[in-house]
């Protein structure tokens, strides 16, 4: 059973009501079979970064496979813990990687054991005052990068993320002297859509990170941060993936000569384990049309009940996802379809390029009634949808390769919406 199946997205359509997320179980587990391939070697650990999809479901597959967790907020951290991963430092199963110690995660990290991945240089005072004199790993800002946006660009000199490459010496020093072991280092250099960019800036930091692994006494891994792509426009196209293995085994190798001992060698990875995996389906409530006049060009607009309070990364970066009508053939007289949600905002539409102009897509004209899916939306989708406008978030479904279906989390109600807040008198 397929998630395209059309007949199983007008049944869950009709039991769920729309929009809703549906998981394909056997594109995540044929995802994590590739990273598990190409982190085969001896030493070489894989990660997840949970924020591309942090749902419980998606958790525990990762720790089936033995994937290790990169955990960005103290509630991260504690949902990895419920889908079964273990605290501590022996392995170091979940590391929290943050330029912030916001709300609970100090005490999270402290009360777990978990190994902090130090992104800004106060925070080893902020744990040193918190009497922490264990191990920490290092986040560093090599000074280069990349991104399929500016903003998801997490190396250099505009980047907010890290430590600085060259106060790294003051860095480790600040935290020797408070008792501190720097045991990791870390950079991720950003998300971008080419394979051979990632490739070259990883070269890069294998050799920055050799020259640095010299200054530290203690080091026992270097992570590489995530950042394999995925194709959107062609979600099928096959990665050359084994040339990041062989650049793992030669990074490994590399490091190791250069620190004198075997260090461990991590990755990260979000979006590659989950991008394809899930569709966001949405109906098509309406269809209607603005016409040329001095301001612009008219066009047609499809009205859908999903926004980017559900997949928001059209309407934040431009992103692409596949669109199609469920159904119909794509060649079935395409013309050039606006598709739009629900929200109080002109934003909220899903065909529009990274400078927010509107970028009507090729469908097949549909009407009123008609299902409509969003492609390959499982990283950063659920994961960074809202409550604004109080429409409540969407159910998400998990689909077997059996064809049985699980509810992983029910449509949000009003309830839901309104549940944090309190009418308590506040005396300070
Ligand atoms: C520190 C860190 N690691 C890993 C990732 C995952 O990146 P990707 O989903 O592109 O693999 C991110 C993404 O923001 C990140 O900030």
């Amino acid at each position: 059973m397929s998630s395209h199946d059309p007949a199983l997205l007008r049944r869950l359509a009709g039991s769920l009501g729309t929009p809703f997320w549906l998981y394909d179980a056997s594109v995540i587990r044929s995802r994590i079979a590739a990273i598990r391939t190409i982190t085969s070697g001896e030493g070489v650990q894989a990660r997840f970064a949970m924020k591309a999809c942090p749902a419980t479901k998606v958790l525990k597959e990762m720790a089936a496979a033995g994937i290790w967790i990169d955990a960005v907020s103290g509630n991260e951290a504690l949902r990895a813990l419920r889908a079964g991963h273990a605290g501590g430092q022996e392995p170091p199963v979940i590391c929290y990687t943050s330029d912030v110690f916001r709300d609970n995660a100090l005490q999270v990290v402290l009360e777990n054991g978990l190994l902090p991945n130090i992104g800004s240089p106060g925070m080893i005072r902020e744990l040193a005052a918190a009497g922490y004199r264990g191990k920490i790993s290092l986040r560093v800002n090599p000074g280069f990068g990349h991104g399929h946006v500016n903003s998801c660009d997490t190396g250099g000199p505009s980047s907010k993320h890290g430590i600085w490459h060259e106060d790294l010496a003051n860095a480790n020093a600040a935290a020797g002297a408070v008792g501190m072991k720097v045991v990791m280092l870390h950079a991720h250099i950003g998300s971008g859509p080419q394979f051979d960019e990632l490739l070259e800036n990883l070269g890069r930091l294998v050799d920055e990170f050799s020259r640095e692994a010299i200054l530290l006494p203690h080091l026992e891994a270097v992570s590489l941060g995530g950042g394999i792509p995925h194709n959107y426009r062609d979600p099928h196209a096959v990665l050359p993936l084994e040339k990041l293995a062989e650049l793992f085994a030669r990074a490994r190798r590399q490091l190791s000569e250069a620190a004198g001992r075997p260090l461990r060698l991590e990755i990260e990875p979000g979006r590659y384990y989950v991008a394809p995996a899930c569709t966001l389906v949405t109906r098509v409530t309406d269809v209607k049309e603005t016409r040329d006049n001095p301001k612009g060009k008219g066009a047609t607009f499809a009205m859908v009940d999903a926004g980017f309070v559900d997949l928001v990364r059209p309407a934040m970066y431009g992103s692409w996802h596949g669109i199609e009508v469920v159904g119909r053939s794509p060649d079935e007289l395409p013309e050039p379809i606006v598709v739009a949600g629900p929200l109080c905002e002109s934003g909220d539409v899903f065909t529009r390029d990274d400078a927010e102009l509107l970028q009507p897509r090729d469908l097949p004209r549909p009407v009123p009634g008609d299902l409509l899916t969003l492609r390959d939306a499982g990283a950063y989708g659920y994961a960074m949808s809202s409550n604004y406008n109080s429409v409540g978030r969407a159910p998400q479904v998990w689909l077997e390769p059996d064809g049985s279906l699980q509810l992983i989390s029910r449509r949000e109600t009003v309830e839901d919406v309104l549940k944090a807040e309190t009418d308590e008198p506040l005396a300070v």
